[in-house]
C-alpha cells in the first residue's frame, strides 16, 4: 500500500487514491478500536475506518459529560474521573438514554444551551482541523497515511453492524496515552520521558508548518515505530491570534502534565512530572512558537 502512495507521488493535499479498498477491510468484521466525542473508530489489522457520530449522539455525549462533571462534587473521590477515563459500558448506556431525551426536547433549546455552545465549538474545530491537516500535514511523517477508494460496505462490531466507507487511515500501534500507561505499569519511566520528548518535537514540526494544536491531549496522538503522529486533527489552527490566546492560558497553567492526561501515569514519580512540566513550559510558550512560526502567517 505504501509503495502505491510513493508511486502515485500524490501531492500533499490529495489523498492516495486506490482502485479498490484493501481486502482486509472487507474480509471480516472490523473491531471497535476507539472513540472520541465525534467519531467511532473500527480497525482491521493495518487500517482504521471512522464512523462520524450524528448530531444528537454528540449532543447526548456532551450532556452526559457535563452531568458527570457536576456529579464529581458529590461522588466519592476519583469516581467521576474513572468514569470519564474509560468510555465504558456505563457511559454508553447513559449516552443512549440521553440521546432519547435529546430527541424529545426541542432542538432550539439544546442549541441555546451551554451544551449547544460546546457542540458548535467542537464541530467548527473539527472541520477546520481536518482541512488544515489536509493542506499542511498530509503526506508528511507527522500523520498516519490516509487512503481513498470507491465506496464499500464493511461489517463492524456493535451497532449499526455495518458502514459504507471510502477512506481509511493507517492503524497506529497505540495511542500515545495507551503506550504511556503500559510503560508506567511496567515501570519503564525512561522510555516515557523519551516519548514525551518526541511529542514535543512533533509539536514543533507542526509549528514550522504553521499549524498549532489547541487540543493536545495524549489520546489524540498515536505511536507507530519510533514516531509520534497526530491522530485527531480537530483543534488545529493556523490563526496566530488563537495560538496566542491558547499560549497565554498555557503561561498560567502550573501542571501541564495533568491537562495532558498524564496525572495517573506519573502519579508515582512526581520528580518526572515536575521535570516534564518544566520542559513543556520551556517549549510551549509564545517566544518559542514564534521562533518556528512562518513569518508570512503572522498578522501584518
Ligand atoms: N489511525 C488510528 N489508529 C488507531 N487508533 C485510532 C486511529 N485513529 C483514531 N484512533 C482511536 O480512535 C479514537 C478517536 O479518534 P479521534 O480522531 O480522536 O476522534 P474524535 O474527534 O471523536 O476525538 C482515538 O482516541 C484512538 O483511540
Ligand atoms: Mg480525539
Amino acid at each position: 500500500m505504501k509503495q502505491g502512495a510513493a508511486a502515485n507521488g500524490s501531492s500533499k493535499d490529495r489523498p492516495t487514491l486506490l482502485p479498490h479498498a484493501p481486502d482486509e477491510l472487507t474480509r471480516g468484521r472490523l473491531r471497535r478500536l476507539g472513540e472520541g466525542i465525534g467519531k467511532v473508530v473500527y480497525a482491521s489489522d493495518h487500517w482504521v475506518v471512522r464512523r462520524e457520530r450524528s448530531g444528537t449522539e454528540i449532543m447526548a455525549l456532551i450532556v452526559v459529560w457535563k452531568l458527570i462533571r457536576k456529579l464529581e462534587r458529590v461522588l466519592p473521590g476519583g469516581a467521576a474521573d474513572r468514569l470519564l477515563a474509560h468510555p465504558s459500558r456505563q457511559i454508553r448506556i447513559l449516552r443512549v438514554l440521553m440521546q432519547a431525551l435529546v430527541l424529545i426536547v426541542p432542538r432550539g433549546l439544546w442549541f441555546a444551551s451551554h451544551a449547544g455552545d460546546v457542540w458548535r465549538v467542537y464541530l467548527r474545530r473539527d472541520i477546520r482541523g481536518e482541512k488544515l491537516a489536509a493542506q499542511h500535514l498530509r503526506g508528511t511523517p507527522f500523520v498516519p497515511l490516509r487512503i481513498e477508494f470507491p465506496p464499500v460496505r464493511v461489517a463492524v462490531g456493535g451497532w449499526p453492524g455495518w458502514l459504507t466507507v471510502s477512506e481509511a487511515v493507517e492503524r497506529v500501534e497505540a495511542t500515545l496515552h495507551q503506550r504511556l500507561v503500559e510503560l508506567a505499569r511496567e515501570g519503564r519511566f525512561g522510555e516515557i520521558e523519551k516519548w514525551l520528548d518526541r511529542l514535543l518535537e512533533l509539536r514543533q514540526e507542526g509549528w514550522k508548518l504553521g499549524v498549532f494544536s489547541m487540543d493536545a491531549h495524549l489520546k489524540n496522538f498515536g505511536v507507530t515505530g519510533d514516531r509520534v503522529v497526530l491522530l485527531d486533527a480537530g483543534g488545529l489552527t493556523d490563526r496566530w491570534a488563537e495560538v496566542e490566546g491558547r499560549l497565554s492560558f498555557e503561561a498560567v497553567a502550573t501542571q501541564p502534565h495533568i491537562q495532558l492526561g498524564l496525572g495517573g501515569v506519573l502519579a508515582a514519580r512526581p520528580e518526572i512530572a515536575e521535570r516534564f512540566d518544566q520542559r513543556w513550559k520551556a517549549v510551549v510558550n509564545r517566544e518559542r512558537v514564534l521562533s518556528h512560526w512562518p513569518e508570512d502567517r503572522l498578522p501584518a
